[in-house]
């Protein structure tokens, strides 16, 4: 959520021009409001209202601002409502002290009110505002930058990150309190962002910065120290590998189109990524634990729930699925020093996952094993070991390539750690591990090619239903729960995803003539589901169903359109591909709907508040 970008350069004059240009790209983290202060011989210029960059810009002329330095900021509203405002960067008690902040505070209340009591003037009900005062505060009674950025941090708690600079003195200050922060040294510019994609414009040198770590960025130099005592630290900056390119649709509509159909490649490229890396450490660490569990949030946590059963399945090893937030109250005392924790986070920032990291860690509560994409994430640098998920930028709001992603390493895992403990014979997995590597990604381009046109006629006859069930059984329970994200998330049509033998048990009375209900099967379950189905199919409901054609399935669909075929293959590999007309489903609803489904409304794809 939020992202804030700022710069400092040699001879730049063009400030608004990049800052625009960078905060472009963190589009995906807040689009509620957005703002640049730009300082031009030593006077503050800040614009900002509510709307995505490319309309405040067009509307303010963020492009046109000039100067040497400043901060921009693009806002995922939680404090203060998505208002002008509240829209960020925000000055001080006067036009000197400018500054936007990433994350939450939660002593707002307290310290505003501290605040205001003392004389400051606090305009918004934003926090961010607040860590502006607190430097301004500071440097009231030390008269230094440096120690006022510093000792903010006292006051401010919460998980945060923040940049800041007066108008007067020539260098931008930023610091991690919690949330993520990256900063770049270009040839004549510094930089410091929340994500690495708006510094590639400038540079692929690059610096990840640890909680607790500050940055004093000049046009020459970005200086590191540690908070707490004002210490500098010697960080080498490191040659990021990421292709800038990534972070550009390709010629397709949307990231999301772009993005479903990279998933071929991203099959081939997680296999041989894993089987590069030794896996063998974390097919140890599942196996050695006393207890095991997926813990992730939305997507990852439907991926997290098809992994279970395919531990279940191929390794017969329980792995209990938990959503983040959910998971110090529900299993939080269960965890001993054996104890696994699977952190499962395309971002590696979600809040809800970094507070179960630093619940395990704080109180030497076993271990952890994040499975991540981004890399340089603090769940990369933070858990005791990490799998890659190797999908390059996910740009799009919706996950779809990174879920997919999850779903093959799960599959890989289960299968080399049942091939281990004698759960699956070695021939069995060895052939299981061929199909992963050498079929997935063939069927999921078949698939996509498949599906495509189908999906986009079924969507228009899905236009005005106000709502839907997906459902699943067995592999495709979390299949059937991600269809139903994608399409709330992105439709605004009310969607449940659940277990089909549940239905029954009270959501079947929605059923009347015509409800639509979506059935995702394997081949090996469509015997059971099928009963679930009759159950709709006689009340009238309108059945459709994502699977291999089998024939006993035929007489539930009524129209063409309502068989979304996946191609032939393994029960094993159907709830990989069934995901996929999901994807292209929801994808075509909302375009029809006018909806940009990469940018749903009141959503971030970066989490970092509780
Ligand atoms: O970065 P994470 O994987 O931790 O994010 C978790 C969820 O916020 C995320 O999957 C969200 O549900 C997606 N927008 C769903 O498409």
């Amino acid at each position: 959520m939020c992202g804030i970008t700022g710069i400092v350069g040699r001879s730049r004059n063009d400030i608004g021009r990049i800052l625009v240009e960078c905060s472009r790209k963190l589009t995906y983290r807040g689009y509620d409001s957005v703002g640049v202060a730009a300082v031009n011989n030593g006077k503050v210029d800040l614009r900002k209202n509510v709307g995505t960059v490319d309309a405040v810009d067009s509307e303010l002329g963020l492009s046109e601002m000039i100067g040497d330095r400043g901060i921009a900021q693009l806002r995922w509203a939680t404090y203060g409502a998505p208002t002008i405002i509240n829209a960020q960067p925000h000055f001080g008690c006067e036009e000197v002290f400018y500054g936007a902040h990433n994350g939450n505070l939660h002593n707002y209340y307290e310290y505003r009110k501290e605040l205001v009591e003392t004389g400051h003037i606090v305009r918004s009900e934003n926090d961010g505002e607040l860590c502006v005062h607190a430097v301004d505060k500071y440097y009231e009674s030390t008269g230094d930058m440096f120690d006022a950025v510093r000792f903010s941090t006292r006051d401010l708690k919460g998980a945060f990150a923040f940049a800041v600079g007066r108008a007067d003195e020539p260098e931008i200050y930023a610091v991690k309190m919690g949330s993520s922060l990256v900063a770049g040294i270009a040839e004549n510019d510094t930089i410091v962002s929340s994500d690495l994609p708006s510094i590639l414009p400038l540079t692929n040198n690059v610096l990840y910065l640890q909680d607790s770590e500050m940055v004093v960025l000049t046009p020459d130099e970005v200086k590191v120290y540690r908070v707490e005592d004002g210490k500098q630290l010697n960080r080498i900056p490191e040659i990021s590998n990421v292709d800038a390119r990534a972070a550009e649709k390709g010629g397709y509509p949307h990231f999301m189109l772009k993005e479903i159909h990279e998933q071929p490649q991203i099959v081939r490229d997680v296999m041989g990524l894993i089987q590069k890396s030794k896996p063998e450490k974390w097919i140890q660490m599942i196996e050695d634990a006393s207890s095991r569990y997926l813990v992730a949030c939305g997507s990852s946590h439907n991926a997290g729930i098809v992994g279970t059963y395919f531990f279940n399945r191929l390794a017969g090893v329980p792995i209990t699925p938990v959503i983040g937030g959910q998971f110090e109250p529900m299993c939080g005392n269960t965890l001993t020093d054996e104890s696994l924790c699977i952190l499962v986070s395309q971002s590696g920032e979600t809040k809800d996952i970094l507070n179960v990291l630093n619940h395990v860690r704080n109180n030497n509560l076993g271990k952890t094993l994040g499975i991540l994409n981004v890399v340089g994430s603090t769940l990369m640098f933070n858990a005791d070991s990490y799998i890659p998920m190797a999908c390059g930028y996910e740009i799009s709001v919706p996950a779809t390539k990174t879920y997919y992603s999850q779903s093959v390493i799960f599959a890989y895992l289960a299968t080399r750690l049942g091939e281990r403990n004698g759960h699956l014979d070695s021939q069995e997995a060895k052939q299981f591990i061929h199909q992963l590597e050498n079929e997935l990604p063939i069927l999921t381009q078949k698939t996509i090619d498949k599906t495509g046109i189908l999906t986009k006629d079924l969507a228009r006859t899905l236009m005005d239903t106000p709502d839907l069930y997906c459902l699943g059984y067995g592999l495709t329970d979390g299949v059937a729960r991600e269809g139903a994200l994608k399409i709330k998330e992105i439709c605004y049509n009310h969607c449940e995803g659940m277990y089909s033998s549940e239905f029954k048990h009270g959501p079947l009375s929605i059923v009347t003539d015509g409800y639509p209900v979506i059935f995702i099967t394997t081949t090996e379950d469509s015997w059971m589901i099928i009963n679930h189905i009759n159950e709709v199919a006689c009340r009238g409901g309108r059945t459709i169903i994502v699977g291999e054609r089998e024939e006993k399935l035929e007489p539930y669909v009524a129209n063409t359109i309502d068989y979304l075929e996946v191609p032939s293959s393994s029960p094993l590999l159907n709830p990989l591909l069934d995901v996929i007309p999901l994807q292209l489903l929801s994808y075509y609803l909302s375009v029809d709907k006018g909806i940009n489904p990469d940018l749903p409304r009141n959503l971030s794809k970066t989490l970092t508040v509780d």
